[in-house]
């Protein structure tokens, strides 16, 4: 797995004092509020544990699991919910937890759907941002570590399903591409 590594684009030592900022800054916001981090499967889920557990208040938390990429490289677009939420969030505050903010789909979509619910708040949390590749209009609330327009990998974020164990974000070399077809 190591050998279709070409580039590490962004490293675990950046990703865990990303984690540590953020996790302070959500600490002293969500003071004294009822707060549920909801995260973004698959890929979110590594930045949310690394995450959470630099958050110093009492969070609740539940997974969302929605696809959009399906095995191919770019977005279609599509949001489709796989597996909601369990708990209720009525009058609660809501911090969505996402790997990756690319064309901003994903998030414009989900932040739509659990506002309806009638929460508090509902404001959005990536670790990365590409935001050469937006498509609408999105603002994300917390600090995010932007990178180029490359397919990336590792931190969560997979590709055809795998790579997403690596714990640095890497591009992988094009023999990867070429021998899947
Ligand atoms: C990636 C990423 C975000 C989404 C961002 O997920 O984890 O959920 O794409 O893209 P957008 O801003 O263009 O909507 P993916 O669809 O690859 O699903 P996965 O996390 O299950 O691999």
């Amino acid at each position: 797995m190591l050998n279709d590594i070409e580039e590490v684009l962004v490293t675990r030592e950046e990703l865990q004092q990303l984690a540590k900022r953020v996790g302070k800054q959500i600490s002293e916001d969500y003071r004294g509020k009822d707060l549920v981090l909801v995260g973004v499967l698959k890929g979110g889920f590594v930045y949310l544990a690394d995450l959470m557990r630099e958050i110093t208040i009492p969070v609740d938390m539940d997974f969302i699991s929605v696809s959009s990429y399906g095995a191919s490289t770019s977005s279609s677009g599509v949001v489709r919910i796989i597996k909601d939420i369990d708990i209720d969030i009525t009058g609660k505050h809501v911090l969505i937890v996402e790997d990756l903010v690319d064309t901003g789909l994903t998030l414009r979509h989900l932040k739509e759907l659990l506002s309806t619910r009638n929460p508090a708040s509902v404001k959005l949390c990536t670790a990365l941002d590409k935001p050469s590749r937006r498509k609408v209009d999105i603002e994300v609330d917390y600090e995010a570590i932007v990178i180029p327009d490359k397919f990336v990998v590792g931190y969560g974020l997979d590709y055809a399903g795998l790579y997403r164990n690596l714990p640095d974000v890497c591009t992988l070399s094009p023999r990867v591409y070429a021998n899947k077809g």
